[in-house]
């Protein structure tokens, strides 16, 4: 296992303590490019690993431990990773597979994000864990946090989804709403800087991405696509963004293949977000992508903040990529084709890549040879309400076979 030797600013490099809480580089935000930090390691991360004893080990993404920040034996784990790539022949969008992160722990890829973050905040003794999130983040920090037997408080906003904050509740977390969503990153900067909470998420503005080390662990997203295609990379990356946090911590995992030589080449990545922030950005030559505030609220609120990052605008840079926005509609619909063609209930953001693929093959930027793997994010449970109207109503049968295949072909349009 390589050791954290700094956390490093992802834009200009400037190194910082490996227990350092600032989660944020000085000069670059004084520049106005507020940038996230990053493990950086002694050694190079994976080498001297075998593929083979990789491959064999199934407990949980901490199998490449070769590559991050702490041995497996140590890590706070409820197996997450090693999740399905699946092929999706029937959606019509040719070769496009699935890599469905909603069969992690708790419904979502954040799972990695809470283990690679809860393994670091044992460590270091911290004594209270603090989230501020709609949903997800939140949920995997109270799972991971009572795996990890630590306390943890939870900032949520009140129009979030409810199955998503009672998810958080049943982990045990101290769940707080509050009205303006700026006063989740208030609260928790006071709990950060008075008591020493320990953050897993983004906690002051404007945003750089969540905690280091819980973004080591989106890397092993793309440890898992390499290896299940034989170490040939897709083409293309396509996923829901938010911040960007996975967009930059699966690149950084391409990166660390490639630079082992397990792979050649690292795939363009497609950002499918609702703001539009990356969208704009990659339209202009700043290093910090634009605050875009939609007229109406998205139904994938899961990925509705108004304003990207530097680290996830750099790296579709750098990956010659590009940024797409999606609407409700489009989200609609591929929530319900998803669920009804490939039988995979996605949570409306986990639409989005679809949408994105859908129209990127359309205008040629995706060429029809060309392999997409689309991350799906999260599972249609955590937020029903949005889809529900999109599908038909049940009829209610009462009587007999006439009634049953009236009630059939009106709902359905079905004629056995
Ligand atoms: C379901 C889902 N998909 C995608 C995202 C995008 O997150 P990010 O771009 O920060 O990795 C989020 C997070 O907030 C999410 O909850
Ligand atoms: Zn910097």
């Amino acid at each position: 296992m390589p050791t954290p030797s700094a956390l490093a600013c992802v834009r200009c490099a400037t190194r910082f303590p490996v227990d350092s809480y600032a989660q944020d580089c000085p000069a670059c935000r004084a520049k106005g490019a507020p940038a996230n930090l990053t493990v950086t390691y002694n050694g190079t991360p994976g080498a001297g690993a075998s593929r083979d004893d990789i491959r064999r080990n199934r407990g949980s993404m901490w199998r490449w431990d070769a590559f991050l920040h702490a041995r497996a034996e140590d890590a706070v784990t409820l197996g997450e990773g090693n999740t399905p790539l699946l092929p999706a022949p029937a959606l019509g969008l040719g070769d496009v597979w699935i890599k469905d992160e909603s069969r992690n722990p708790t419904w979502s890829f954040k799972d990695r994000l809470g283990s690679g973050a809860l393994t670091m905040a044992k460590k270091f003794g911290a004594k209270v864990i603090a989230s501020s999130s709609s949903g997800n983040a939140g949920a995997a920090a109270a799972a991971y946090a009572a795996k990890a037997g630590i306390p943890c408080v939870v900032f949520t906003f009140v129009g979030s989804a409810g199955p998503l904050v009672l998810q958080m509740r049943a982990y045990g977390a101290m769940v707080v709403k509050v009205t303006d969503k700026a006063d989740r990153w208030r609260l928790q900067s006071l709990g950060v800087q008075e008591f020493g909470w320990y953050p897993t998420s983004p906690f002051f503005g404007p945003v750089v991405g969540s905690n280091p080390y819980g973004m080591e662990g989106y890397k092993t997203i793309a440890y898992e696509v390499a290896e299940a295609f034989d170490w040939q990379p897709p083409d293309w990356c396509v996923l829901p963004v938010c911040y960007g946090d996975a967009l930059y911590g699966m690149w950084k995992g391409f990166e660390d293949l490639k630079a082992l030589g397990w792979i050649d080449r690292v795939p363009r990545f497609v950002a499918a977000e609702v703001s539009g922030s990356l969208t704009q950005g990659m339209a202009t030559g700043e290093p910090m992508p634009p605050v875009v505030e939609r007229n109406a609220p998205s139904i994938a609120t899961s990925i509705g903040a108004a304003q990207a990052t530097v680290q996830g605008l750099d790296v579709l840079r750098r990956s010659k990529g590009l940024a797409v926005t999606i609407g409700d509609d489009d989200l609609r619909r591929w929530v319900v084709t998803l669920a009804a063609k490939e039988g995979i209930w996605p949570e409306a953001s986990s639409a989005a890549p679809f949408a994105a693929i859908e129209r990127l093959r359309a205008d040629g930027t995706i060429k029809p040879h060309e392999r997409c793997v689309a991350r799906l994010t999260a599972a249609g449970l955590k937020d029903p309400g949005p889809i529900e109207q999109a599908l038909p109503e049940p009829p209610l049968v009462t009587g007999g076979l006439p009634e049953l295949l009236v009630g059939l072909k009106n709902a359905y349009g079905f004629v056995p």
